[in-house]
């Protein structure tokens, strides 16, 4: 059995539809104990109950990001219940949520604000809120999900592709603040990844055309994410910090 985060307590926004189900379910197989926090509180609820019926400790929470309230008592409900957090994952973001794609000048400026709101400013709150319990923990862990759409470039999503590209300068500029409370931040980027909400908007031959692009040449599936969450949470990876970490079957190369 995977003990490499038994006494650790991670929380993962986003943590009740999609690939952050598959983060909360890794890094509770790994001996975490896990708050789900979803701004669909039912959801996160059900996937915490599930992880009890397999004997984890697990809580599903309510929350948006992108509110500074709901944030804090995401971190304060964390705190109460389990005594401490270790891991942030920061999972959370508008993504199909801003569909249809269309060329930038048809963006509405105020889906722009929207996706900045969410999967920037939402970042910084869960930051904010859980850096005291981080710092005590000294094993503090802050994981931001960006995407490899910022090294493709790619087009007609630029409000989507910008708040990910924000999401580096983050990560690095905020390891260089934490870092000497011991505190490691990095980022995940993913490649185009069959999710429930991935799969119900783009068409499955976009998905085999990326899998031909790759050097492993296959669809990405959220399993693919979860080793590299559960690495980067744990001691093995206390000495990387500021760092991305593209895991799209090498689609593109850094
Ligand atoms: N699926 C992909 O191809 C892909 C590729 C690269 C990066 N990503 C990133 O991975 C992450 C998960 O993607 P996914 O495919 O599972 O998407 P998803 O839309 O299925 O999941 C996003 C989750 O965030 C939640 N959420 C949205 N707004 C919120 C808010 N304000 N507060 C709290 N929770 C909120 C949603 O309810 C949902 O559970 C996102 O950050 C996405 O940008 C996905």
């Amino acid at each position: 059995m995977d003990e490499r985060l038994a006494g650790r307590v991670a929380v993962v926004t986003g943590g009740g539809k999609g690939i952050g189900v598959h983060y909360v379910q890794g890094l509770a197989r790994a001996g975490a104990r896990v708050a789900a926090a979803d701004i669909d509180g039912a959801a996160a609820e059900g996937v915490a109950a599930r992880l009890r019926a397999e004997g984890a400790d697990a809580l599903g929470l309510t929350v948006d990001v992108s509110d500074a309230q709901s944030v804090d008592r995401m971190v304060r409900q964390v705190v109460e219940r389990f005594g401490r957090l270790d891991v942030l994952v920061n999972n959370a973001a508008l993504f199909t949520a801003l569909f249809p794609q269309r060329p930038f000048y048809e963006l509405d400026p105020a889906a722009w604000d929207r996706a900045l709101a969410v999967n920037v400013k939402g970042l910084f709150l869960c930051a904010r809120a859980a850096y005291p319990h981080l710092r005590a923990s000294g094993h503090g862990r802050i994981i931001n999900i960006t995407s490899d759409t910022v090294f493709s470039g790619m087009p007609n999503f630029l409000h989507y592709v910008t708040t990910k590209g924000a999401v580096i300068a983050f990560t690095r500029a905020l390891a260089r603040e934490v870092g000497q409370d011991g505190i490691t931040v990095n980022a995940l980027a993913p490649g185009l990844t069959a999710s429930d909400s991935a799969a119900s908007v783009y068409p499955a031959e976009l998905f085999e055309t990326r899998a031909q692009n790759r050097a492993i040449k296959r669809v990405e599936v959220p399993e693919d994410l979860v080793g590299t969450i559960v690495f980067l949470a744990s001691d093995e990876a206390a000495f990387i910090t500021g760092q991305t970490l593209v895991v799209n079957g090498g689609y593109t190369m850094h």
